[in-house]
């Protein structure tokens, strides 16, 4: 498992995901189209040495946005199929968590370079502007904001997109439904206290991973749980917080309770700019403390996929099956779909009673993850959800369009395209269930129409002997 994200990038390279770019790329749109670029082509990650502008600094797009990449920041083969990722994932997370170990300053290459006080200059940093359009540049794309509870001393990391605005100031939305979003909305901003925060750029593959997770575990221990070894922090100069010492660039400072500045619009995951230009959260900064010739990591929210779409789906389609399993419905699996901007989940379910699919889907429509989606696809155990075609089929032909297809209305994050504006504002969020399971009343032999593939309808012998001799018929494998 890799120390920092310059391990990771290592072992990318070694499996032909990381092409190196020496030639100069500008930080104006160059570096962002090219990251954009290489999300909708599943391409390599790009390492770009040499940014306009920015002598010494680097930059790495698009980390983990296919499941070769994140298969290798698992510490497992590249080649491994998602159900083999999906179930190395669970099993780490349901251990024991990790609590972190502090090292000393001199050991955390992120305090090779500090600048305090009248320094600090964001305008240092090789903030990209990512797309045409973006309200600003955006410094913080694939990051996470230390922020800690200050009664119960719990620290979250979650990845909240961050601007620049000025030579100090960063700003963006801190969602009162997010981790640290409820601690600074619903303590500090009461007592009328600035909040201290750590943005981490840069971090290791898994901790990036756990600041965009839906867990409620600490991140710090959920990292250790997929690491299977402490994270190591290191203490911040001029905050009350902890990062991780190995990360490329730290950003420190409060987050004041009491004005908001104007930020965005940005490109976002669902593939669209959907958010308008509006006053959010505002980051004051205190400090940064960076490693030499450090590496600003760049995600390039779009179509997909990109990384945010794949870990999020991953992440997202994961919990729910912990928490499904949890209940004790016969579910087989869950697999939310990163082309779908994770607004479609399939679940698998052996159907042991009637109405099972709309069980599902209000536990998982009314779990604390359900904002984030609102499309809940039903299908048997027999359906192999990792596979398009077949979930697609199942979709096309089980799912009655007046009997399998129920509405709700729930609520959802203001981010939904499809959405008014008004609707946005009030966070509207109607949800759909695509039931497509047959009847359980139906005579299996008699009604339940019989499912014709090689699978179902050839004696196993036949199966058998027909794979045994593929390749002797001339088939390639
Ligand atoms: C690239 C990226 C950018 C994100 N930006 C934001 C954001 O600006 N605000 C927000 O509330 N959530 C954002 N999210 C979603 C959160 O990271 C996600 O909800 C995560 O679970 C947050 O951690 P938390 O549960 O501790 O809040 C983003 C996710 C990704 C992958």
């Amino acid at each position: 498992m890799y120390k920092d994200n310059r391990e990771f990038m290592k072992a990318l390279e070694a499996a032909g995901e990381l092409v190196t770019i020496d030639q100069e790329v500008d930080w104006d749109m160059e570096a962002g189209a090219i990251v954009r670029k290489v999300c909708e082509d599943k391409a390599p990650s790009p390492l770009m040495n040499k940014i306009k502008d920015y002598p010494g600094h680097r930059y790495l797009g698009a980390p983990l946005a296919n499941y070769r990449k994140l298969a290798i920041a698992m510490g497992m083969d590249p080649d491994s199929s998602i159900p083999e990722i999906a179930a190395e994932y669970l099993e780490r997370t349901n251990r024991e968590p990790v609590k972190p170990v502090i090292v000393e300053k001199d050991q955390a290459p992120c305090k090779e370079n500090i600048i305090t006080g009248d320094d600090v200059d964001l305008f240092t940093l090789p903030a990209p502007m990512v797309h045409e359009g973006d309200g600003g540049r955006y410094l913080a794309t694939w990051h996470f904001v230390v922020t800690k509870d200050p009664d119960k001393q719990e620290v979250n990391w979650g990845m909240y997109r961050q601007m620049v605005y000025n030579s100090k100031i960063m700003t963006g939305p801190l969602f009162p439904f997010s981790g640290g979003g409820q601690v600074f909305h619903g303590k500090y901003v009461p007592r009328g206290e600035a909040m201290p925060f750590a943005t981490v750029i840069g971090p290791d593959p898994l901790g990036a991973i756990a600041g965009s997770a839906p867990t409620a575990i600490p991140e710090p221990e959920y990292t250790g749980q997929l690491l299977g070894k402490p994270v190591e922090l290191v203490k911040c100069e001029t905050v009350d917080l902890e990062v991780p010492a190995n990360a490329e660039i730290i950003i420190e400072g409060y987050i004041l309770p009491d004005v908001s500045i104007e930020e965005g619009p940005f490109g976002e995951y669902t593939g669209y700019r959907t958010s308008p230009r509006d006053t959010r959260t505002v980051y004051q900064v205190t400090a940064i403390t960076h490693r030499n010739d450090p590496i600003t990591t760049i995600s390039n929210m779009g179509v997909p996929t990109d990384e945010g779409q794949l870990l999020r789906s991953f992440t997202l389609g994961l919990e729910m099956d912990r928490m499904l399993r949890n209940q004790g419905i016969p579910i087989t699996g869950v697999y939310m779909l990163p082309e779908s901007t994770h607004h479609l989940v399939v679940v698998g379910v052996k159907p042991l009673y009637t109405n099972i699919a709309a069980q599902i889907a209000q536990t998982v429509f009314g779990s604390s993850l359900g904002m984030w989606f609102h499309m809940v696809v039903v299908v048997d155990d027999k359906t192999d959800i990792y596979n398009f075609n077949e979930v697609l089929h199942a979709l096309s032909t089980r799912c009655h369009p007046v009997n399998g297809i129920h509405v709700w209305q729930g609520v959802g994050t203001p981010l939904y395209p499809f959405l008014s504006a008004a609707e946005r504002k009030k966070s509207v969020g109607p949800k759909v269930l695509f039931d497509c399971t047959f009847p359980l009343d139906w005579d299996p032999l008699s009604e339940v129409p019989r499912l014709v593939s090689f699978k179902t309808v050839y004696p196993q012998e036949i199966q058998d002997k027909v794979l045994a001799n593929w390749e002797k018929y001339g088939f390639t494998k």
